[in-house]
């Protein structure tokens, strides 16, 4: 799947990539073994890091592979024009700030660099009534403040100046997301009328619930959007 994500930022051996936002270190990791790029993941959950550090040390890229704590709608830890491609998955849709962000993509990328970004969004011209019912119940649930939609990140990616290279759904054939939500739903719901009822439980099936409920209708979805400074 990541190699698909970020294909439109033809990333090269050489190359030195910031992983904004980089979980437990997985997309890091593959990007260094499989393309031959130098990466820098950053994340501000400390446990995060320390267990990346961890699988980064077992897959023997360590060589490769830096981890830095920093927050991305703070300073990102990259000096101007030094970077080849930030790669951001799933991780701007929890940002309180996604315009200091793509600011300080545009100040660390190298002239012509690129981000490749896949993101969970809302979909464009929802009216406030469609928001507040779909989108609003998907933050609360999945700790993010708000969803941008295409025409939002259209217009704070120009305003960064970054200039788009395109935008895509990826709910469709190459991921089948939508059926994967699908199917954990279902399988949530067995285990609820089998006896799982305990308070966290709950908690995740409210959460696919909504996640589920807003994208069979239509007003979610993951897109991924590549720009160049
Ligand atoms: C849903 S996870 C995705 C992780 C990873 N990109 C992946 O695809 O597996 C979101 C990640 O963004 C990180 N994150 C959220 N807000 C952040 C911020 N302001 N600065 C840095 N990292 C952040 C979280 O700690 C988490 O690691």
């Amino acid at each position: 799947m990541i190699d698909v994500v970020v294909k439109p930022a033809v990333i090269e051996e050489g190359h030195h990539v910031v992983d904004a936002g980089c979980g437990v270190g997985g997309t890091a990791i593959r990007l260094a073994s499989a393309h031959g790029c130098r990466v820098t993941g950053v994340n501000l959950n400390r446990l995060q890091l320390e267990i990346a550090e961890k699988k980064v040390v077992d897959a023997g890229v360590a060589g490769r592979v830096k981890l830095k704590y920093a927050d991305c709608c703070q300073s990102l830890p990259f000096a101007d024009n030094t970077i080849d491609v930030v790669v951001n998955i799933e991780s701007a849709c929890h940002y309180s700030d996604r315009e200091r962000f793509l600011g300080e993509v545009q100040r660390i990328l190298k002239p012509g660099g690129k981000i490749v970004a896949m993101d969970w969004m809302a979909r464009d011209h929802l009216s406030t009534e469609q928001y507040d019912q779909f989108i609003r119940p998907v933050c609360e649930s999945w700790a993010m403040v708000s969803l941008e939609c295409q025409a939002t990140y259209t217009s704070k990616l120009q305003a960064a100046g970054l200039e788009i290279m395109g935008f895509e759904g990826f709910g469709g054939k190459e991921m089948d997301n939508l059926k994967i939500i699908e199917n954990d739903y279902r399988n949530l719901t067995l285990m609820y009328f089998s006896g799982f009822g305990t308070p966290p439980f709950l908690n995740l099936m409210e959460s696919i619930g909504r996640l589920y409920a807003a994208w069979r209708g239509g007003y979610f979805e993951i897109r991924r959007y590549c720009a160049k400074k």
